[in-house]
């Protein structure tokens, strides 16, 4: 694969199709440099341009990034809206990257919840990098593993309850094609930056057989070197599924 001749360390053929981000650790960042919250978070728009332009550049399909959780609406007003500035000021910013990249953009979550602007812009985005394929962005945005599954019981409960649905006939399938990560396979590695070894509420029913990989490095650190490690660890992993190595190996 000729886009592949920057990264021969890679094996092409063991690209993971979808990579789930959660990027943790702006706000240490900032600290740590004297600097208030926010000015990790802007650092961090950065890491999220390289992090994208490495997945396009190797091939990965999909990649998710946990932007913004329903958690996250708990923090101060003033870290919340400035969050939500830097969100609609970034989509405008960015779309000439997404362009050139051949980046479809996604959101995942709850989002008539955001201000008005920021759902307008995320719809802009969106219809504007429709046709784009090499990879798709999907950013999680107001969004939690608990607040989908709960979205999807209610439609399920609502079939039952309206006759259009057999209580025997749901299976795990039905129930991921109810969930609003229905259209994308399930994440073959979940990456978490800053050393913190939790889920928080991201794709919790999607994660189920994921490879797990953390980091310590704090999100706005986060470069395309930390992406080809994490890239390279995975490719050394056996993927079991519950089956034996023997199995596998077949
Ligand atoms: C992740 O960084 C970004 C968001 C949750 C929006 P944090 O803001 O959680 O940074 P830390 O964990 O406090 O360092
Ligand atoms: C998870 O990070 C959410 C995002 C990265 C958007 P948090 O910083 O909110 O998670 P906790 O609170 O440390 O678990
Ligand atoms: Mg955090």
């Amino acid at each position: 694969m000729e886009q592949l001749l920057n990264y021969p360390q890679i094996q092409s053929n063991k690209i993971p199709t979808h990579v789930a981000i959660i990027m943790d650790g702006n706000g240490r960042w900032a600290k740590k440099q004297g600097l208030m919250r926010i000015f990790g978070h802007h650092k961090g728009v950065d890491a999220v341009r390289g992090a994208i332009e490495f997945a396009a550049e190797i091939g990965i399909k999909y990649v998710t990034m946990y932007a913004f959780s329903t958690e996250n609406w708990n923090r101060p007003p003033i870290e919340v809206n400035a969050l939500m500035k830097l969100l609609v000021d970034s989509i405008e910013k960015e779309l000439p990257t997404l362009m050139k990249n051949g980046i479809r953009l996604k959101t995942l979550g709850n989002i008539s919840q955001l201000p008005g602007n920021c759902a307008e812009q995320l719809f802009k985005a969106e219809e504007q990098t429709k046709n784009n394929d090499n990879t798709t962005l999907i950013l999680a945005l107001s969004y939690s593993g608990r607040w989908d599954i709960t979205q999807a019981m209610k439609k399920i409960g609502n079939d039952i309850q309206n006759g259009l649905l057999d209580p025997n006939s749901i299976t795990d399938e039905l129930i991921g094609e109810t969930l609003n990560t229905a259209q994308y396979p399930d994440p073959d590695l979940l990456i978490r930056t800053s050393g913190e070894q939790r889920i928080s509420n991201f794709l919790l029913w999607e994660i189920a057989y994921s490879e797990v990989y953390f980091t310590e490095v704090l999100w706005p650190d986060f470069t395309k070197q930390h992406f080809l490690d994490a890239i390279l660890d995975y490719q050394n992993r056996e993927r079991r599924f519950g089956k034996t190595t023997e199995q596998i190996a077949k």
